[in-house]
């Protein structure tokens, strides 16, 4: 099929590259997407593909100026920047990426765990500041053999829970339905695993149906003792119930690749000492980043081939 490719952006300069090295590319720009849209419609009318990340919107309005859009492949196993609906009526397909990144995401729910749990990003800040001389750095709890709940496991969970029990974790879950045939014990909400737990990871899609999942009733279950750990999307956590809770002492920790409103991070997160911060990394390793660009990419290309999709995300694929 002939027509152009629209890049929504943020994309990584290299996926944007191989991109344009295939297609004719037309790139939104990020500010002034309105008039964008409006001053360019007979370009917008040749794009038949988007290639996107999870932090680059497609929304309904986005859909309706492109009327030969036919899929959207989106680099990411996320999609909730995505409007399905919109997608849905008009017939857009869309893919992701999963499989190839669940070592990364798990390394980094790990790299949390290990580092708020042994506080080890304090203790780097200890050493740097010259305190070391002065004494010793405060013990901590240890991550083996704690009682680590996963909430959402699917595949990145599932991952994550197989590491951790290799490391003598006792591990639970809670996900929407109980997964048959897996070693773990099931709770039966985010509240009842939290309560049983000294670690909470948070691995569940992002969108509506999760929206605020980890509220202040689950952030008190985990207790004063407890780290949260959340590599999902900031959308799943009541961020300002999770502030509160680490003043108020209601909360011991918590290891957030992922915020409410990326790349914006509020001070009162970054002056909490307990708090340990990325910037939304779980996939971005060298590895997983060239797995993720070839799918995204074979999944366009096997679009605009034969009409199917290797990856298709399961909404939209019956
Ligand atoms: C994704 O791919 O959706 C994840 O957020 C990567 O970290």
């Amino acid at each position: 099929m002939t027509g152009s490719i629209l890049c929504v952006p943020p994309l990584s300069p290299l996926l944007r590259d191989e991109v344009g090295r295939r297609y004719d590319v037309l790139d939104l720009p990020v500010p002034d997407r309105d008039a964008f849209l409006a001053e360019n419609v007979e370009a917008l009318s040749e794009v038949v593909g988007i290639v996107c990340t999870n932090a680059g919107p497609v929304d309904a309005a986005l859909v309706a100026a492109l009327p030969r859009l036919g899929v959207i492949a989106n680099h990411g196993v996320g999609y909730d920047n995505i409007d399905l609906d919109a997608c849905r009526e008009r017939g857009v397909v869309v893919s992701n990426t999963p499989d190839v990144l669940d070592a990364a995401v798990a390394e980094t729910a790990l790299g949390l765990l290990l580092a708020t749990r042994r506080r080890l990003v304090e203790a780097d800040r200890f050493v740097r500041a010259g305190r070391w001389a002065d004494g010793e750095f405060p013990l901590t709890p240890q991550l083996s053999g704690s009682r680590v709940g996963i909430l959402g496991l699917g595949r990145i969970g599932r991952t994550i829970a197989d590491l951790l029990a290799a490391m003598g974790c006792v591990v639970s879950y809670h996900s929407r339905h109980e997964v048959p045939g897996t070693p773990y014990a099931y709770a039966r909400s985010a509240t009842e695993l939290a309560a049983g737990v000294d670690n909470l990871v948070v691995v569940v899609p992002g969108g509506p149906a999760t929206e605020a999942l980890v509220d202040r009733p689950v952030l008190d279950a985990l207790g004063p003792g407890g780290v949260l750990v959340n590599v999902a999307r900031g959308s799943v956590v009541d961020q300002t119930a999770l502030v509160e809770a680490l003043e108020q002492g209601r909360l011991g920790a918590a290891g957030l690749d992922v915020l409410a409103d990326e790349p914006h991070v509020p001070a009162s997160l970054r002056e909490l000492e307990q708090v340990v911060l990325l910037p939304h990394v779980g996939s971005a390793t060298e590895e997983t980043r060239a797995a993720m660009r070839r799918l995204t990419l074979d999944n366009l290309a096997s679009w605009l081939d034969s009409g199917r999709l290797l990856t298709p995300v399961p909404e939209l694929s019956s």
